[in-house]
Protein backbone atom coordinates (compact mmCIF):
# COMPACT_ATOMS: atom_id res chain seq x y z
CA UNK A 1 0.00 0.00 0.00
CA UNK A 2 0.96 3.69 -0.95
CA UNK A 3 1.19 6.05 1.78
CA UNK A 4 1.98 9.04 0.18
CA UNK A 5 2.21 10.26 -2.89
CA UNK A 6 4.32 14.16 -4.32
CA UNK A 7 2.74 16.60 -5.93
CA UNK A 8 3.92 18.67 -8.40
CA UNK A 9 3.60 22.46 -8.00
CA UNK A 10 4.87 24.89 -10.26
CA UNK A 11 4.27 27.73 -7.35
CA UNK A 12 5.72 25.75 -3.90
CA UNK A 13 7.57 28.92 -2.78
CA UNK A 14 4.57 30.99 -3.59
CA UNK A 15 2.11 29.16 -1.78
CA UNK A 16 4.78 28.50 1.20
CA UNK A 17 4.94 32.47 1.86
CA UNK A 18 1.25 32.97 1.07
CA UNK A 19 0.87 30.34 4.33
CA UNK A 20 3.89 31.90 6.10
CA UNK A 21 2.39 35.12 5.94
CA UNK A 22 -1.31 34.17 7.24
CA UNK A 23 0.68 32.30 9.79
CA UNK A 24 2.46 35.45 11.01
CA UNK A 25 -0.74 36.88 11.31
CA UNK A 26 -2.92 34.13 13.32
CA UNK A 27 -0.48 33.42 15.78
CA UNK A 28 0.17 37.59 16.23
CA UNK A 29 -1.94 37.26 19.70
CA UNK A 30 -1.97 33.33 19.91
CA UNK A 31 1.46 31.33 20.23
CA UNK A 32 0.93 27.59 19.21
CA UNK A 33 1.33 25.37 21.83
CA UNK A 34 0.89 22.25 20.39
CA UNK A 35 1.82 20.34 17.18
CA UNK A 36 -1.33 20.01 16.05
CA UNK A 37 -3.64 23.48 14.96
CA UNK A 38 -6.76 23.74 13.53
CA UNK A 39 -7.78 27.08 12.14
CA UNK A 40 -11.86 28.32 12.93
CA UNK A 41 -14.20 28.35 9.67
CA UNK A 42 -13.77 32.08 9.97
CA UNK A 43 -9.82 31.67 9.73
CA UNK A 44 -10.18 29.48 6.59
CA UNK A 45 -12.85 31.50 4.41
CA UNK A 46 -10.49 34.59 5.42
CA UNK A 47 -7.49 33.17 4.00
CA UNK A 48 -9.29 31.79 0.80
CA UNK A 49 -10.59 35.02 0.39
CA UNK A 50 -7.35 36.94 -0.08
CA UNK A 51 -7.08 37.90 -3.57
CA UNK A 52 -5.10 36.39 -6.36
CA UNK A 53 -4.38 33.56 -3.44
CA UNK A 54 -2.00 31.39 -4.95
CA UNK A 55 -2.70 28.76 -2.65
CA UNK A 56 -6.52 29.17 -3.96
CA UNK A 57 -5.63 29.17 -7.12
CA UNK A 58 -3.59 25.44 -7.16
CA UNK A 59 -6.50 23.69 -5.40
CA UNK A 60 -8.71 25.22 -7.50
CA UNK A 61 -6.54 23.89 -11.06
CA UNK A 62 -6.78 20.35 -9.14
CA UNK A 63 -10.39 20.60 -8.33
CA UNK A 64 -10.24 20.12 -4.60
CA UNK A 65 -12.81 21.71 -2.18
CA UNK A 66 -10.90 22.90 0.91
CA UNK A 67 -12.87 21.28 4.12
CA UNK A 68 -10.80 21.80 6.54
CA UNK A 69 -7.40 23.84 7.21
CA UNK A 70 -4.50 23.29 9.49
CA UNK A 71 -0.99 23.56 10.87
CA UNK A 72 1.22 21.29 12.59
CA UNK A 73 4.00 23.46 15.11
CA UNK A 74 7.08 21.12 15.65
CA UNK A 75 9.56 22.84 18.09
CA UNK A 76 12.09 21.43 20.84
CA UNK A 77 9.62 20.91 23.44
CA UNK A 78 6.44 20.17 21.20
CA UNK A 79 6.44 17.03 19.72
CA UNK A 80 4.28 14.34 18.14
CA UNK A 81 3.92 10.76 18.38
CA UNK A 82 2.86 7.42 16.14
CA UNK A 83 -0.61 8.11 15.49
CA UNK A 84 -3.60 7.98 13.20
CA UNK A 85 -6.01 10.89 12.04
CA UNK A 86 -9.42 11.34 13.01
CA UNK A 87 -11.66 9.97 10.51
CA UNK A 88 -13.62 10.67 8.43
CA UNK A 89 -10.94 11.80 6.24
CA UNK A 90 -8.84 9.01 4.49
CA UNK A 91 -6.74 11.52 2.77
CA UNK A 92 -4.76 14.84 3.23
CA UNK A 93 -2.06 17.71 1.38
CA UNK A 94 0.79 18.43 3.67
CA UNK A 95 2.53 21.46 2.25
CA UNK A 96 5.95 22.50 4.06
CA UNK A 97 6.21 25.95 4.83
CA UNK A 98 9.50 26.67 7.22
CA UNK A 99 12.51 24.48 8.00
CA UNK A 100 10.82 21.26 6.81
CA UNK A 101 14.20 20.27 5.71
CA UNK A 102 15.73 16.76 7.09
CA UNK A 103 12.40 15.95 8.76
CA UNK A 104 10.44 13.35 7.47
CA UNK A 105 7.18 11.63 7.29
CA UNK A 106 7.09 8.19 8.57
CA UNK A 107 4.49 5.17 8.05
CA UNK A 108 4.20 2.22 10.02
CA UNK A 109 2.06 -1.22 9.60
CA UNK A 110 -0.26 -2.38 13.01
CA UNK A 111 2.85 -4.16 14.34
CA UNK A 112 4.73 -0.68 14.30
CA UNK A 113 6.89 -1.82 11.27
CA UNK A 114 8.23 1.00 9.18
CA UNK A 115 6.46 0.80 5.46
CA UNK A 116 6.95 4.32 4.35
CA UNK A 117 9.23 7.52 4.61
CA UNK A 118 9.28 10.92 2.36
CA UNK A 119 11.42 14.21 3.38
CA UNK A 120 9.05 17.02 3.88
CA UNK A 121 10.56 19.33 1.56
CA UNK A 122 7.28 18.51 -1.27
CA UNK A 123 3.57 18.82 -0.97
CA UNK A 124 2.46 15.28 -1.17
CA UNK A 125 -1.26 13.43 -0.39
CA UNK A 126 -0.54 11.27 2.40
CA UNK A 127 -2.36 8.43 3.54
CA UNK A 128 -3.78 9.72 7.30
CA UNK A 129 -5.93 6.87 8.82
CA UNK A 130 -2.61 4.57 9.15
CA UNK A 131 -0.34 4.61 11.97
CA UNK A 132 2.19 7.60 11.12
CA UNK A 133 4.30 10.80 12.56
CA UNK A 134 7.16 12.97 12.14
CA UNK A 135 10.82 12.12 12.35
CA UNK A 136 13.45 14.92 12.99
CA UNK A 137 16.76 14.48 11.53
CA UNK A 138 20.16 15.79 13.10
CA UNK A 139 20.29 19.03 10.92
CA UNK A 140 16.51 19.76 11.24
CA UNK A 141 15.62 23.73 12.36
CA UNK A 142 12.93 24.74 14.73
CA UNK A 143 9.75 25.64 14.13
CA UNK A 144 8.91 23.03 11.58
CA UNK A 145 5.77 24.43 10.48
CA UNK A 146 3.72 22.50 7.94
CA UNK A 147 -0.05 23.48 6.50
CA UNK A 148 -2.28 20.32 6.25
CA UNK A 149 -5.70 20.44 4.13
CA UNK A 150 -8.46 17.96 3.61
CA UNK A 151 -11.29 18.32 1.19
CA UNK A 152 -14.73 17.51 0.53
CA UNK A 153 -13.84 15.07 -2.45
CA UNK A 154 -10.80 13.58 -1.18
CA UNK A 155 -7.65 13.58 -3.54
CA UNK A 156 -6.97 9.78 -3.79
CA UNK A 157 -7.80 9.43 -7.71
CA UNK A 158 -5.11 12.08 -7.72
CA UNK A 159 -2.71 10.31 -5.67
CA UNK A 160 -3.44 6.74 -7.29
CA UNK A 161 -3.25 6.19 -3.42
CA UNK A 162 -6.43 3.92 -3.96
CA UNK A 163 -4.66 1.69 -6.60
CA UNK A 164 -1.50 0.84 -5.04
FE1 LIG B 1 -1.23 12.92 11.64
Amino acid sequence: MKSYHILDCDNQQKIADSLYGYYIGITANRKPKSFWNTLSRKEIQDYFLIPNNPCKKWFDSLGLKVRDMSFTFRTEEITVGIHKDDPPVIAKINFPVLNTEDTYNVWFDDSGNEIDRVECTRPVVLRSNILHTVEIGKNAQYPRLQFSFCFYNEPLLLSKLDTQ
